[in-house]
């Protein structure tokens, strides 16, 4: 379990994120949203050990991480895939980056996950060649391979469908059940809630720099279908869907709509 007490960074400029509690079971797909500039991807990078929190604690099944291990080993207990891949590349070839936190810790290579990703995300042909010279949507999921790989019992995606086209994203879903039967912990930082809201155990809010709501997913559904969020929480989750709804049903009435979303919505929770 990942137990946040207290947990604040800021950076130079004032903005960052604040008084964090938040805690994350063993196993669970956790879904984090909120808006842009929420916070989000800072409070990713202070989980990793890449940002240092400025007060507070983090502990992981039971250790706390600030006081018994260095930035590194924070990685190593929480592996990232940042939002953007190019910043986390810096070696000639595929294979690698795939292999580098292998050398790095002079661990054995997990050869079992290192062959099935390299499968399910089709690297093969490119393991020899430079990351920057892979097509985008590859070098995005190389990105989270190289997370994977990393033995840790949780992995954090910052937007693991960013730069992914449709005809991809079903295999961002099949390589998160992938993490899951491995028994990671997922963190998913993500805008493309129609597609990891089915997934998600926990849902996540973020609102000016700090966790505004944690729950379970079914227990956040039935709070959004009650209609208890402010609606600048509720609105990612229902906007998409009322604009598929909107467009295929034209005449609508707002009753309708409503009705509507909360069937949509009651699917998920089967
Ligand atoms: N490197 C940085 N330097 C200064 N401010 C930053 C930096 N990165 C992010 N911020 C600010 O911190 C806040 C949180 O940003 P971020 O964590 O990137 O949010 P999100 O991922 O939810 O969009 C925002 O106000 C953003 O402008
Ligand atoms: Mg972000």
């Amino acid at each position: 379990m990942i137990n946040c007490s207290n947990v604040s960074f800021h950076y130079p400029n004032g903005q960052g994120i604040h008084n964090i509690d938040l805690t994350i079971e063993i196993r669970s797909i956790y879904l984090l949203a909120g808006m842009n500039g929420s916070g989000k991807s800072t409070l990713l990078k202070v989980l990793a050990g890449g940002l240092t929190a400025d007060t507070g604690s983090i502990s992981v099944n039971g250790l706390d991480l600030k006081q018994s291990r260095s930035k590194k080993n924070l990685f190593f207990t929480i592996a990232l895939s940042p939002q953007q891949p190019e910043t986390q590349f810096s070696l000639p070839t595929v294979l690698d980056e795939l292999r580098f936190t292998a050398y790095a810790t002079k661990q054995p290579i997990a050869a079992d996950m290192e062959a099935e990703l390299i499968h399910l995300f089709q690297l093969k042909p490119y393991l020899d060649a430079s990351p920057f010279d892979l097509p985008p949507v590859k070098r995005k999921l190389l990105s989270l391979a190289i997370a994977a790989v990393i033995p840790s019992p949780f992995i954090a995606l910052d937007e693991p469908t960013a730069g992914i086209d449709r005809e991809h994203k079903p295999l961002v879903l099949q390589f998160i059940r992938f993490l899951h039967t491995h028994n990671k912990g997922v963190i998913i930082v993500s805008h493309d809630i129609d597609t990891f809201l089915p997934t998600a155990t926990h849902v996540g809010i973020m609102k000016n720099g700090t966790i505004v709501e944690s729950t379970d997913t079914n227990s956040f559904l039935q709070k959004l279908i009650q209609d208890r969020y402010d609606r600048d929480i509720a609105k990612p989750f229902v906007i998409p869907r009322m604009a598929r709804f909107l467009t295929s049903n034209p005449a609508s009435s707002v009753d309708e709509l409503a009705g509507l979303i909360k069937e949509h919505i009651s699917k998920y929770k089967k």
